[in-house]
C-alpha cells in the first residue's frame, strides 16, 4: 500500500521530470543572448541530469553511486548560480523569466537555496545508497523544488 503510493508518487514525478527536461528542447530558443542564454544552458542541463537520474530511481539504468553523486552536485552548483544568472530587469528575447522574480527577489532566492540544500542532500545519500531506488525520495524534493519554482517564476507557454 505504501509502497503503491510511492511508486505512483516517483511516476509522477518521473513524468514531470521528462516534460521539464523536453520543454528545453522541443521549444527552439534560438536569439537567445547572453546572460538569458546562459541561465537557458544551465536550466537545461540540470534537466537532463534530473533525466539520468530518474532512469536511475526507477532501475531502467544500473545504480551508479559516482554519477549520481555528480549529478547532484552539479544540480547544486547550477542552484548557487541562480542569483547571478537573473540579473535584475533581464526578460529579453525568448526568456519565459517573469517580472515577479525581482519583486519577490528573497523568495525568489530561497527557492534556488532549497534546490541546493535538496541536491546536497542527495549527494550525500549516494554514499550510503545501495539502488537507485534508495535515492527516490530525495530524487522527488529536488523535482518538487524545480516545480515549485517553475509554478511561481516561469511564464506559462
Ligand atoms: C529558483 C527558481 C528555479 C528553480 C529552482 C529551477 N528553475 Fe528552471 N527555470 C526557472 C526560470 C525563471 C526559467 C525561465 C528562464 C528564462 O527563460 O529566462 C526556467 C527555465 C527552465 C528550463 C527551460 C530552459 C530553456 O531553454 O528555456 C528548464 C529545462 C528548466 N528550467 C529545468 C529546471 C530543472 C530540471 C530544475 C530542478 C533541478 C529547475 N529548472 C529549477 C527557474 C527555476
Amino acid at each position: 500500500m505504501l509502497q503503491t503510493r510511492i511508486r505512483i508518487g516517483l511516476g509522477a514525478v518521473c513524468l514531470m521530470v521528462a516534460i521539464l527536461a523536453g520543454a528545453g528542447v522541443a521549444v527552439s530558443h534560438g536569439g537567445a543572448t547572453g546572460v538569458v542564454k546562459e541561465r537557458m544552458d544551465a536550466m537545461k542541463d540540470m534537466g537532463g541530469r534530473m533525466k539520468a537520474m530518474a532512469a536511475m530511481v526507477r532501475g531502467r539504468t544500473p545504480f551508479d553511486a559516482a554519477s549520481a553523486k555528480e549529478a547532484a552536485d552539479a544540480i547544486a552548483a547550477h542552484a548557487r548560480d541562480v542569483p547571478r544568472l537573473f540579473p535584475k530587469g533581464s526578460r529579453h528575447g525568448p526568456s519565459e523569466a517573469i517580472e515577479k522574480i525581482w519583486i519577490e527577489w528573497p523568495q525568489f532566492v530561497a527557492e534556488a537555496k532549497a534546490l541546493e540544500d535538496r541536491a546536497d542532500v542527495l549527494g550525500r545519500q549516494t554514499v550510503t545508497a545501495k539502488s537507485g531506488a534508495d535515492l527516490g525520495r530525495a530524487f522527488g524534493d529536488i523535482g518538487r523544488s524545480c516545480k515549485s519554482c517553475h509554478g511561481r517564476y516561469r511564464e506559462k507557454k
